[in-house]
């Protein structure tokens, strides 16, 4: 089939297929966990997956503070200028990590293949809370001899002196800087004012302390983004070629996120026009020599993202793409997602709430959901297609039932089915997360009553 397409057939296919949708970094997704673990079922299915075997596992650790509040943002995030909140905070969260050292002993054996640090803005920690944080934890496991990953969200506007050497010394090797776009006007719509030359700085500063991975993290449909503006963000981003780029597709949410509401709707891109921001960053991207991984991401040819992309093991879970596949995640921290292969678990989302409970001795249950042997079954379904645009059908009852559900995406050369393999086109690739709607079973026995997704586009 040609993958050719006119711009006037791809206007009509993103205003056709524009529709409510999820991301899939879970399957089953959020609003569909319906089976809620208490804390002792949680701690059960990690005794379960190490008694089987020493499965590798991961660390993120939320830290929500911000000093200011871009007005865009989608996290869960706390503004406050008060640093005093650092210490208390950190210190909950080491008791946080010993109590499930202490209720799950086999962390102390398994190895620890990564720690992410996200938020909000772990770079609102000093150099000394970095470490008082970092150090009992790393102490009390194994880390991977070699592949050990650590990675850090950092925000040039507050990055402190001290920081990055700190994570050096840890021997964290991947930072991430929130940049989203670098024109002036789309900064000042969002309130969120960045130089060029501060991210240059710190993108200049994590390569000469040795960091092998720098991020930039873009978004895409912001207010006041034009298709001139996104060739200079582009521009820019090319000049200071970072290893990674995710150019995420913005999520609006204002049902939840209120201060989005600030930005006029006839600001916003939306549809086709938010696409072709997409498209042109890509097509700058590509010829300046990047590839294009799963459906928001783009990496040199030598990182390791790519090479796992080509290899066929990248893997996706609540924090994006990743080529970490670890099994069993632990997220410490207010509002922070664990899994296992047989759970999911979030923490209190409100920080007093967390707060109290840590500081009660307890974990800090808020919900989750057990996984069933089905949901197990669709969530690899699901994984596979969203990180190789492929993905095996069970059998004919599957096949005939994900036809039926795509018959227009399929009439529209989008999706094809290759004997029992759904594949997605090139033509298809801006709408990998709808072909994944025909996966999910849950969302096709349902659809949740309340306004919960954002758009596909
Ligand atoms: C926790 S922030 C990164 C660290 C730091 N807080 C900063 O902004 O520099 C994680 C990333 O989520 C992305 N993000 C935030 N809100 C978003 C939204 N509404 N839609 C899409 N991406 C969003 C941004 O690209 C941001 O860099
Ligand atoms: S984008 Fe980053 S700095 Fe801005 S409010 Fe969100 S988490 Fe905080």
């Amino acid at each position: 089939m040609s993958t050719a397409i006119s711009k006037k057939e791809l206007i009509a296919l993103l205003e056709k297929y524009d529709v409510p949708c999820p991301r899939y970094t879970s399957y089953p997704t959020v609003p569909y966990w319906d089976t809620e673990p208490t804390t002792e079922q949680w701690l059960e299915t990690l005794h379960r997956t190490f008694q089987q075997e020493q499965t590798p596992f991961g660390i993120y650790i939320h830290i929500p503070f911000c000093e200011t509040l871009c007005t865009y943002c989608g996290c869960n995030n706390t503004i406050t200028k008060d640093h005093g909140k650092e210490l208390p905070y950190v210190d909950l969260l080491v008791k946080e990590w010993q109590m499930y050292i202490d209720a799950v002993p086999e962390f102390r054996k398994a190895p620890l293949k990564q720690i992410h640090l996200g938020g909000g803005t772990p770079t609102f920690l000093d150099a000394d809370n970095l470490k008082r944080l970092l150090t009992p934890i790393m102490e009390s496991a194994e880390i991977a001899a070699d592949d050990f990953e650590g990675s850090i969200e950092i925000d040039p506007r507050t990055t402190k002196p001290g920081q990055l050497e700190a994570l050096r010394e840890l021997g964290f090797q991947r930072v991430s800087l929130g940049v989203q776009d670098f024109d002036e006007k789309v900064q000042h719509m969002v309130r969120r004012y960045q130089p060029y030359d501060l991210t240059k700085e710190m993108t200049d500063k994590a390569r000469a302390l040795g960091y092998e991975s720098v991020n930039f993290d873009l978004i895409y449909g912001l207010p006041g983004q034009t298709i001139a503006s996104i060739e200079q963000t582009a521009k820019y981003t090319i000049e200071l070629m970072p290893d990674r780029i995710a150019l995420y597709s913005l999520a609006v949410v204002p049902w939840i996120k209120p201060a989005q509401r600030s930005f006029q709707d006839e600001d916003l891109p939306k549809s086709h026009e938010k696409r072709a921001l997409y498209e042109r960053a890509r097509e700058l991207l590509l010829q300046a020599g990047y590839i294009e991984i799963g459906m928001d991401h783009f990496a040199l040819e030598s990182d390791a993202l790519n090479t796992s992309f080509k290899d066929g093991t990248l893997h996706r879970n609540f924090m994006g793409y990743t080529d970490q596949r670890t099994d069993v995640l632990i997220g410490l921290g207010v509002s922070s997602i664990s899994e296992s292969p047989y759970c999911f678990h979030q923490n209190e989302k409100v920080l007093p709430v967390y707060e109290r409970r840590v500081e009660n001795g307890e974990l800090p249950t808020h919900r989750g959901h057990l996984l069933n042997e089905e949901d197990r079954f669709y969530r690899q379904q699901i994984l596979k297609y969203m990180t190789q645009f492929d993905v095996e059908l069970h059998d004919e009852e599957q096949k005939n039932s994900v036809e039926t559900f795509l018959d227009s995406m399929i009439a529209d050369g989008l999706v094809e089915i290759d004997g029992m393999h759904l594949k997605l086109t090139q033509k298809g690739r801006p709408f990998l997360r709808n072909a994944c709607m025909a996966l999910d079973q849950r969302l096709r026995k349902g659809n949740p009553e309340e306004q919960v997704f954002s758009q596909s586009i």
